[in-house]
Order: structure tokens, then sequence, then C-alpha cells
């Protein structure tokens, strides 16, 4: 019979879908499940994002639209990059993709040769280095360490550069640590990419998620217009996960290959959604902002509860909605831990292994969840913390 491609074997797939399926079988035999699990934020657009799509629909815009998008929404996506990251970029610079990940996915699959080297974070987001290797490429690993407070280290990135490095990816806040780069590190990195000649995808999806400051995104750095894509989209920031909607911010010279590989794979993103969008970006509510108000309220009542719970380490993280949680103390594997906290506490989490091997004593926790299902997430890990705390005591 004859066989898949082989690309097919060096790809992987993610672990919270996983974990979610067994959480899913549990719910279904009866059990209560928390699920603290996916990137998903526990809100839904804005009424007028809703109203929008609706009015949309009823316009008939319903139809094959432009391949990069409605005008009018890369219009508004250039005015929200000036407004939140003091970027000027062009509209003709944007392309419209169906999610971050498809844009992602072409962007990688617009520039890599076999053989050629990405630099990606780890721990960092599963499809960098999947996506790299199913295009070819080898996928190079730098450490966001807990010594050096999970930022990266712009020596390291520069011990890993080749005369076969062509990508280096970026993601500010990172997912799964909540670390918003430094501006020393960005400078440092955007130095190396100008040295090297690097392409950088700077994967900004939660740049609006961010506890304090201002954003500052890769490609204001001298020398990067020219070689850095900006990655991001609506899932996070505006709560639409479901709605499949993302972009890239290119530089001209590669916006032809990617309307190229639209062309070939989605056509275009649906049309009423475009419009709906625009409205998110206006965000004439405030949602966004009252949004993450909300998770950094979150995130200090619940660090400081996981704080408490025996053999369990967790940094404040300064961005996206993730507890990174060191659990190298509690002298169970990451994914023991993950199998007792859902088994016995019903508590769904990830094992870090799932975001690279940097992770292996790690567990990422979700907190797009009230703070009362927090709370009783924590309390639920206590009391079921005596399978790993009297190994603990015993050392
Ligand atoms: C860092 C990062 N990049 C990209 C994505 C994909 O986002 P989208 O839903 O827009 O495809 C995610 C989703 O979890 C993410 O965490």
């Amino acid at each position: 019979m004859r066989q898949l491609a082989s690309r097919l074997a060096v790809m992987s797939g993610e672990g919270a879908l996983s974990v979610y399926a067994r959480a899913k079988e549990l719910e279904a035999e009866g059990r209560s499940i928390i699920h603290l699990e996916l990137g998903e934020p526990d809100f839904h657009p804005a009424a007028e994002v809703l109203q929008a799509a609706k009015d949309a629909l009823d316009a008939g815009k319903d139809r094959y639209c432009p391949v990069q998008g409605v005008p009018e929404l890369r219009q508004e996506i250039a005015a929200y990059m000036a407004r939140t990251r003091n970027l000027r970029v062009p509209p003709g610079n944007i392309v419209l993709a169906p999610g971050c990940k498809i844009a992602l996915f072409l962007a990688l699959m617009a520039l890599l040769e076999p053989g050629d080297e990405v630099l990606y974070p780890d721990p960092g987001f599963p499809g960098y280095p999947s996506i790299t290797r199913g295009f070819g490429g080898v996928a190079v690993p730098y450490e966001l360490a807990e010594r050096n407070r999970l930022q990266p280290d712009p020596e390291e990135v520069a011990r890993k550069i080749t005369s076969r490095t062509k990508v280096l990816i970026t993601c500010s806040p990172n997912n799964p640590t909540g670390t918003v780069y430094t501006d020393e590190v960005q400078r440092a990195l955007a130095e190396l990419a100008v040295k090297h000649d690097l392409l950088v995808l700077s994967d900004e999806i939660y740049a609006r998620i961010i506890f304090g400051g201002a954003y500052q995104s890769m490609l204001s750095y001298p020398g990067m217009a020219e070689r850095t894509f900006i990655i991001d989209g609506f899932s996070k920031s505006f709560a639409m996960t479901g709605w499949r909607l993302g972009y890239t911010v290119a530089p001209e010279r590669f916006v032809t290959a990617l309307d190229l590989l639209a062309v070939n794979s989605y056509t275009c993103v649906a049309e009423f959604t475009q419009w709906a969008a625009i409205e998110a970006l206006r965000d004439a509510q405030g949602a966004t902002p009252r949004m993450v108000r909300e998770f950094e309220r979150r995130h200090q009542q619940f660090i400081a509860d996981l704080n408490r719970i025996p053999g369990f380490r967790c940094l404040p993280p300064e961005g996206a909605f993730y507890a990174w949680v060191n659990i190298a103390d509690t002298g169970v594997t990451a994914e023991e831990l993950c199998r007792i906290m859902l088994e016995e506490a019903g508590v769904a989490a990830i094992s870090g292994a799932a975001f690279g091997d940097a992770g292996r004593d790690f567990v990422r926790f979700s907190f797009a969840s009230s703070n009362a299902t927090l709370k009783e997430a924590t309390e639920r890990i206590q009391k079921v913390s005596a399978a790993w705390s009297a190994a603990i005591a015993r050392r």
C-alpha cells in the first residue's frame, strides 16, 4: 500500500488538544473537570462585533473577496498597528489568513528550503518546530530559562546562528511562559538579525495582553522593517478563537509570495468575519482593555495560590494568560503530576514538555477562567498534593 508523505513523520500535534480529549471523556463519565489546559479566553467578542457580523451577512457579504483581505480591514489593521505599536505599516503589506497558525505556516512555507535552520523559543508554541520540520527545515531551539527570568539569552542565540540559519522566531508575550521580552533582549536579537541577515517571524498574537508597560514590536528596531514578519490575529486579544482570523504584516518584497500561497490554499478569509473584525479593532466599548484587566486581577490571586502548593514554583507572567509552574521539587514527573491532577482532582493542565524539551519540569495552567474556578482548582490540587508532598518531606 502506498504511504503518507514523509513530512508527516516529523510533524507533531499539540498537547493541549490531547489533554482536552481525555478531560472530555471524564466529563462524559459524569466527573467535574476544571479546564485549565486550553489557550482560549473565557470571553466572547463584544456585542458590536457580533452585530457587525450579522449586519454583514444581511448585506450579502458572504462572497469570495480580495485574496489579501478586504481593503477596509487592512486599512484598519494599519491604523491599529500605529495606535497600539507605534508602527507605520502600509495596508498593502498586510495579508489576512484564517488564523495565525495558517499565517505562520504559509510564511514558513514561503521562506524555507530543505536544510534551512530556524531558531525558535523553547518552551514555545509547538507549531514552530513542527511546521519547520514539515517544510524540511531544521528547528533549532533557544532556551527561555528560569535563570534568565524566562527571557531569551541573545548570547545563546548568537552561538546557535550558522550559515544555514534563515529565520528567527520570537514570541512576546510568550506562550507558555508569559514572558514579555525586554527592550534590551529585543534590541540584541534585532542586532543579530541585521548582522546575520536573518528574517524574523515575530509572533505578536498576545501583544495586547500585557500587564503594564507599552508593547514594543520587533519590527520597530533599526533595520527590522525589511526583515520582520509580524504574525497577529483576533483569537486572543479579541476572544475570537473560533472565527479563525489572523494576518501577516510582511516586508513588501514577500507580499506577492504570501498572496500566491493564499490563492493556492484558502483563496480568501470569510468576508463577513472581516467586516466584524473592523469593529473588534475599533473596540468602541474598550472590551480588550477590560478583558486584560480581568486577566491581571486573576493572575495575582492564582499565582499566589499556586505558589502555596507544595513543590510548585511560579514566576508571575508579564503577559498572555498562562501560569508556567516549575514542579521539579515535587519529585514526580510533569506527566505524572498532570495525570494525578486530572484523574484525581479533575483539574486539566498541560505538561511542559508539550512546549519543548526545556519545559520538561514545568506545567502550564491557563487562567482564562473565573477567579472562583481558579480558586477551586488550586484547592483541589492542594487536596491531592499529599501524593507528592510526603515524598518532599522525606527528602
Ligand atoms: C503563540 C501562538 N501563536 C499562534 C497561535 C495560533 O493562533 P490562531 O488561533 O490565530 O491560529 C497560538 C494559539 O494558541 C499561540 O499561542
